[in-house]
């Protein structure tokens, strides 16, 4: 069974989505990682982010089992992955290490286009929202626990930014499916968001 949460950046999808695959005892991806470990690597050997031969050879060959958590979320990954994201070979690459991780496993994925493209059979669709503030105010308090030097209106500017981009691409942009049920998550905790879900799925049966 696979359970898709979309959205974009600071909606709480993440943090929803690992607690929903702890209570279910499901196995939990989130794509947006792979996209990052991508861009991490790229700018580590100072490729060219718009050459999308040089990236496509270089994410052939990395090892997503064993992705640096932490590195992947530095504030120079986020400026930079949503460009790595919207090459077309990039995304067919992540589509199929995606289907492949998930084939026949219980399953919670998260992403922008999990719902959409990835896997739009999916059993249930969930798509989170949240105010621009709100998310980035939670992006802010994350990566000052992280122990990071960080601005506010910079922040906010870089997911506004990160945000147009997802969403005007070409290829699988960011956007609820149709048979999504939507979650603003303005207002609520992880574990509500959470509830909210598991609620829903009861229902749908
Ligand atoms: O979810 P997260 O913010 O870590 O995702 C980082 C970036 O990866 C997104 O801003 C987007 O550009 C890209 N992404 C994507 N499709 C997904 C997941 C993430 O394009 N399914």
């Amino acid at each position: 069974m696979v359970i898709t949460i979309d959205g974009a950046g600071g909606t709480g999808k993440s943090s929803s989505a690992k607690l929903l695959a702890q209570k279910l005892g499901y196995l939990h991806l989130n794509s947006g990682t792979l996209y990052r470990w991508i861009t991490y690597n790229a700018l580590q050997q100072h490729l060219n982010l718009h050459d999308s031969d040089v990236l496509l050879s270089l994410a052939k060959k990395l090892d997503y089992q064993n992705i640096d958590q932490n590195m992947v979320q530095s504030p120079e990954v986020s400026d930079n992955v949503a460009q790595v994201a919207k090459i077309p070979s990039i995304r067919e690459l992540v589509l199929e290490i995606q289907r492949q991780y998930a084939q026949d496993k219980d399953i919670v994925v998260e992403g922008r286009d999990i719902g959409t493209v990835v896997f739009p059979d999916a059993e249930y669709k969930f798509y989170f929202t949240a105010s621009l503030d709100i998310r980035a105010k939670r992006r802010y308090e994350q990566l000052k626990k992280n122990g990071l030097e960080v601005d506010y209106a910079q922040i906010r500017q870089s997911i506004a930014d990160r945000d147009k981009q997802d969403m005007e691409r070409e290829h699988s942009p960011l956007r609820k499916a149709d048979d999504a049920i939507e979650i603003p998550t303005d207002m609520i905790t992880v574990e509500e968001g959470v509830d909210i879900i598991l609620a829903e799925m009861q229902l749908l049966g």
